[in-house]
């Protein structure tokens, strides 16, 4: 369980309309936006997806948070038994949908189309926060369809905040290996 206690925002920029205390406060829930967290892994996306999705259910809202090559699994496996929309339909309860490690597995076709509808059916009516190290050009790699994509991307950035990670791997930075010549 990740929350803001000790969490840094030195190295993350945020766009000029958000402070970081809108962000600790979960406000864009309520205007129905969507964060898109771009960087590097182990810049602290998944951290802050984290604090924030925790900081969402401390005030009430409703938040699914899904590893999105998972969420795109079991949204197969629900269409497979004829149970799709009743997880659709579980889903839009939410007010906010984490979808972590967003464009880290290639999708086929099927799998883009379902991820497709579930960020439609979001589209104005709840916030999606995605975290991701893969830039827009890019993502027609992973999903299947060139115009899929573009609306994909279309739906998603509008109302948005992008938020940069370009700080260097935690992970790495805190790695036992750095005490090494
Ligand atoms: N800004 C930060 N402040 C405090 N800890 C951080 C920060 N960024 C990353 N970390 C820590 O570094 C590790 C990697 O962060 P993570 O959120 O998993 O990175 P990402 O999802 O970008 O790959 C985690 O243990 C996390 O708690
Ligand atoms: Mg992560």
């Amino acid at each position: 369980m990740k929350t803001f206690d000790g969490y840094l925002f030195d190295e993350i920029r945020l766009p000029a309309e958000l402070s970081v205390n809108e962000l600790k406060e979960a406000a864009f829930i309520s205007e129905k936006k969507n964060l898109i967290l771009y960087g590097n892994v182990g810049t602290g996306k998944t951290h802050l997806a984290t604090a924030i999705g925790i900081e969402a259910c401390n005030r009430g809202k409703t938040v699914r948070f899904f590893r999105t090559a998972t969420l795109v699994n079991q949204l197969g496996d629900a269409q497979k038994k004829g149970e799709l929309n009743r997880f659709l339909k579980q889903l839009s309860k939410a007010d906010l949908l984490i979808c972590d490690e967003w464009g880290y597995v290639p999708l086929d076709r099927d799998g883009s189309k379902l991820l497709f509808q579930v960020i439609s059916d979001c589209y104005e009516q709840r916030s999606v926060i995605i975290t991701t190290n893969l830039e827009f050009s890019k993502w027609v790699n992973i999903f299947y369809d060139e115009q899929m994509t573009a609306a994909m991307i279309d739906r998603l950035v509008h109302h948005s905040y992008l938020l940069l990670f370009d700080g260097q791997s935690y992970r790495i930075k805190n790695s036992l290996m750095k005490s090494y010549p």
